[in-house]
């Protein structure tokens, strides 16, 4: 059932976590942004995906990883196939082992967002073809892959840099956190108690910090994490599947706010990111998401790369 290779030749895997990259894989992909994506906005034709089908199985919403993906795969040459999950057979119980496996017989490549993590894991274990996580309950990889890449392109460095996450310690908080720290920036995530980091993530992201000599750290106060940080990062107090905690969760998070007052905190050419989508008035204000130091709408165009290099990075 294994299929090494998709392009005849090369390697390809899957990428389910940051984790399933090197710290050179990681670089060798920022430094390829640079050049994919001038040729992307010059709409050249490039034909990394030639005769590659990529299927897009969404059990959640998207505007930017769906869309972005999709773009991406078109631009590179191949074809995309968007799967709603509940138009599949899965919405009536077919269970995803099935499913993977008579996907994977017809796709080359599946871009899966899904509620449990667990649900990726069986679909690159069944399908015999890479799979890309477009976010789980657990991680986000490919949002960190264009946030890293737009860090470096704000700030010119990456490595050295201290990037605060003030919020949920959420998929797109455990991804920075093993991203930021395998590129060698410092990472402080600031969480109330019972919304921190997934330990494991966190383990693994201190051991990255090691290697690379930088430093990871949780702490309770978000003003403490927000001083001197070149990088002011937040994103939803609820994330997809968690709207039945709306109210507990607004009362944990209160005084998480990134807001004129905390981006004072923040070295003074910080830059602030959110993944988005922003609940102006919550997680952030609008004076500071529309303000001078915001690159979010960078960011949020830098997706597009960072699904094209994630793409040409699983194909092998
Ligand atoms: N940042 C992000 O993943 O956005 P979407 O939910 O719109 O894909
Ligand atoms: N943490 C958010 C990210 C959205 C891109 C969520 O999972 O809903």
């Amino acid at each position: 059932m294994s299929r090494t290779s998709v392009k005849a030749g090369k390697k390809a895997r899957s990428l389910l976590s940051v984790s399933d990259l090197s710290a050179q894989d990681l670089a060798g992909m920022l430094d390829r942004m640079k050049s994919l994506k001038p040729a992307i906005k010059r709409r050249d034709t490039l034909s990394d995906l030639r005769g590659i089908v990529v299927g897009m199985l969404f059990e959640k919403p998207s505007t930017r990883t769906r869309t972005s993906f999709e773009v991406a795969t078109v631009r590179l040459g191949g074809f995309p196939v968007y799967l709603a999950s509940e138009e599949l057979q899965t919405s009536r119980g077919e269970p995803i082992k099935d499913t993977a496996r008579i996907l994977g017989s017809y796709l080359d490549v599946i871009v899966g967002r899904v509620y449990s993590h667990e649900t990726l894991t069986a679909m690159a274990a069944f399908s015999g073809v890479p799979v890309l996580n477009g976010l789980s309950d657990l991680e986000h990889p490919t949002q960190v892959i264009s946030d890293l890449f737009t860090i470096s392109e704000t700030k010119g460095r990456l490595k050295g840099m201290t990037l605060a996450f003030i919020g949920d310690g959420d998929n797109v908080c455990n991804s920075l956190l093993l991203g930021a720290s395998l590129v060698g920036m410092n990472v402080v995530a600031a969480c109330p108690s019972g919304y921190t980091p997934n330990p494991d993530v966190l383990r693994r992201a201190e051991e990255n910090a090691k290697r690379s000599g930088s430093t990871v750290r949780v702490v309770d106060d978000p003003k403490e994490a927000a001083v001197d940080s070149d990088v002011l990062y937040t994103d939803v107090w609820v994330s997809m599947g968690e709207e039945k905690e709306a109210s507990r969760r607004m009362r944990a998070f209160r005084g998480f706010q990134i807001n004129s007052e905390m981006l004072k905190l923040a070295s003074k050419d910080a830059v602030v990111m959110h993944c988005l989508p922003a609940h102006r008035g919550l997680e952030i204000t609008d004076d500071v998401i529309e303000g001078k130091q915001s690159v979010v709408w960078r960011q949020a165009e830098n997706k597009l790369y960072g699904a094209a290099v994630a793409l040409d990075f699983v194909t092998g």
